[in-house]
């Protein structure tokens, strides 16, 4: 893994990336939002009004936050996670309990399921990292049934209070791993990432429209929601 490859987001790059930090992934998200992740990924799955029975997708699931989430608002969903970080889905499945959640290994860029499949996409701090975005929506536009619902969720504006975390994310990642470089990056994609005026633009030109947006912490953090 050479730092080149990572922030050219070449997806094994990217893949080798997330193995090496997934077993301080959770605990580093927490100190690095100061403990706000966690009400602001239960918010976004709350709004989405998840009915029971509906087949929904966490998109780049990574340790499966978002879907035991949307699990504890509704435990009928049927829920499937998919990312391409072994390490980091191991961790996913350490934490499923009663295996109620299914979790896949794959690239969300070419997803294997049929169209027309989901009723819900969820994905979260995930498409900053994936060198074919692009390819990404239209994936997760096919796998949505007519009406489906995407719920994108990321880092928003470049504001004054998002440099604050610019500033102090190498510092806590100093302080609390060896992979100063893999949080480096994160910094890096999270400052060339649209904001999400943008963002939603470049969704509804794949086909989206736009349902609803929240921010959060200034809009430091946004979520959108966009329908087939
Ligand atoms: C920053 S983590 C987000 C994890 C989780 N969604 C969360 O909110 O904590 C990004 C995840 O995207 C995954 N990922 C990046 N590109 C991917 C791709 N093309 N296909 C599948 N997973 C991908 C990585 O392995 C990593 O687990």
């Amino acid at each position: 893994m050479t730092i080149e490859k990572i922030f050219n987001k070449e997806p094994k790059a990217v893949q080798a990336m997330f193995n090496l930090i997934a077993d301080k992934y959770d605990f580093l998200n927490k100190v690095m939002s100061f403990g706000t992740q966690k009400y602001i990924k239960y918010r976004s799955i709350k709004n989405l009004n998840i009915k029971p029975d509906a087949k929904v997708i966490d998109l780049c699931c990574g340790t499966g936050d978002l879907t035991r989430i949307i699990k504890q608002i509704e435990p009928d969903a049927d829920v499937t996670g998919i990312d391409f970080s072994e390490k980091m889905l191991e961790i996913a499945l350490s934490k499923n309990k009663n295996n109620q959640i299914e979790y896949l290994q794959g690239d969300v860029t070419n997803l294997p399921y049929p169209d027309n499949t989901f009723d819900f996409a969820v994905m979260g701090f995930g498409l900053r990292n994936i060198q074919n975005a692009e390819k990404a929506v239209e994936e997760i536009y096919r796998i949505l049934k007519p009406s489906g619902c995407f719920m994108h969720l990321d880092f928003g504006k470049h504001n004054f209070l998002s440099k604050i975390f610019d500033i102090t994310t190498p510092i806590l990642s100093r302080i609390f791993t060896k992979n100063y470089s893999a949080y480096s990056y994160l910094i890096k994609s999270k400052q060339i990432f649209p904001e999400p005026d943008d963002l939603i633009r470049d969704f509804e030109n794949k086909g989206f429209k736009l349902k609803g947006r929240k921010d959060f912490l200034f809009g430091v953090i946004s979520s959108q929601i966009m329908i087939k």
